[in-house]
């Protein structure tokens, strides 16, 4: 473990272009519940009763769609970066890593202080307006519990009130979560297409590599050339493409290899 540890730090510390890659995996320890694991989100909510645009417009949220958007709230409002997050922007700040693309709607990569995250999922602290598609920052702590309590008080049946929920555009529009639902296509994927080609090193943390295309993104970098490194808290999910796979918890195995990575590069 020590000597792989020390081999994947100078790989990092030599790498001519890092992007990591992560998934809802490098959030648990922030306290957001992942998807897949045991006791996870799709463990206990079905992605087809979200709605077809699931909770996007709470005008058409269904009763599973309206106690998943409280939980994800909650957990989401109560979230702060932990220390697997404050590692990925450390190595923004040491020069090494450019760009994070994420899978994950909850702005903790923005938060750590990682200035280009590329979010092929979206982020449920943005709005989009379904007339001119202009885009809304939400205020973490305000503005999504407001909605929260708001969407409990409205008679179920009254979906035009639901609909009022969602602020209005200056130009009038409605506007929606900016988060990609099944069926929906992704944000921003030419841009992550072309940051996991030109990388020259990959970091796949914390995903189970099941929902394409986000999952092909290691395998583009691999196919490119790139080393590609996982850490996953319980096993490998790129077993084919991973050059190294760390099979322990983001928020201990990354500060570990940040920590060597300076100690490498003095
Ligand atoms: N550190 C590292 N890895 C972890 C940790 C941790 N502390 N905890 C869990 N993991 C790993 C699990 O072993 C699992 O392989 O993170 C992975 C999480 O996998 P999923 O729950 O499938 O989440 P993700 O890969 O992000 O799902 C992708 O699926 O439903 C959609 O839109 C949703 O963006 C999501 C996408």
């Amino acid at each position: 473990m020590i000597e792989q540890l020390h081999q994947v730090a100078s790989i990092i510390a030599s790498a001519r272009n890092l992007v990591a890659f992560t998934g809802s995996g490098i959030s648990a320890e922030s306290g957001i519940p992942t998807f897949r694991d045991p006791g996870g989100l799709w463990d206990r909510y079905d992605p087809d009763k979200l709605g077809s645009d699931g909770v996007a417009t709470l005008g058409k949220i269904t009763e599973e769609g309206r106690a998943f958007f409280r939980e994800m709230v909650d957990t989401l409002e109560r979230a702060r970066p932990n220390p697997g997050h404050l590692a990925l922007a450390e190595l923004e700040r040491m020069g090494i890593l450019s760009s994070v693309i994420t899978q994950n709607i909850d702005n903790l990569h923005w938060e750590a202080g990682n200035t280009t995250v590329i979010e092929v999922h979206g982020n449920l602290y943005r709005l989009r307006c379904l007339t001119c598609g202009r885009t809304f920052k939400l205020k973490k702590g305000e503005d999504l519990p407001a909605m929260v309590q708001r969407l409990a008080e409205i008679n179920e049946q009254d979906s035009l009130e639901l609909a009022q929920l969602m602020p209005k555009c200056r130009c009038g529009g409605m506007t929606r979560f900016d988060v990609v639902h099944f069926g929906e296509p992704v944000q921003d994927f030419p841009q992550a297409e072309h940051a996991a080609q030109t990388c020259g090193v990959m970091l796949a943390v914390g995903t189970s590599g099941v929902v394409t295309p986000a999952a092909l993104l290691p395998g583009y970098a691999k196919g490119a050339g790139a080393k590609v490194i996982e850490i996953n808290a319980t096993g490998s999910y790129f077993p084919q493409i991973a050059d190294f796979s760390i099979v322990e918890k983001a928020g201990e195995a990354l500060p570990r290899i940040v920590a060597a990575v300076r100690e490498i590069l003095g």
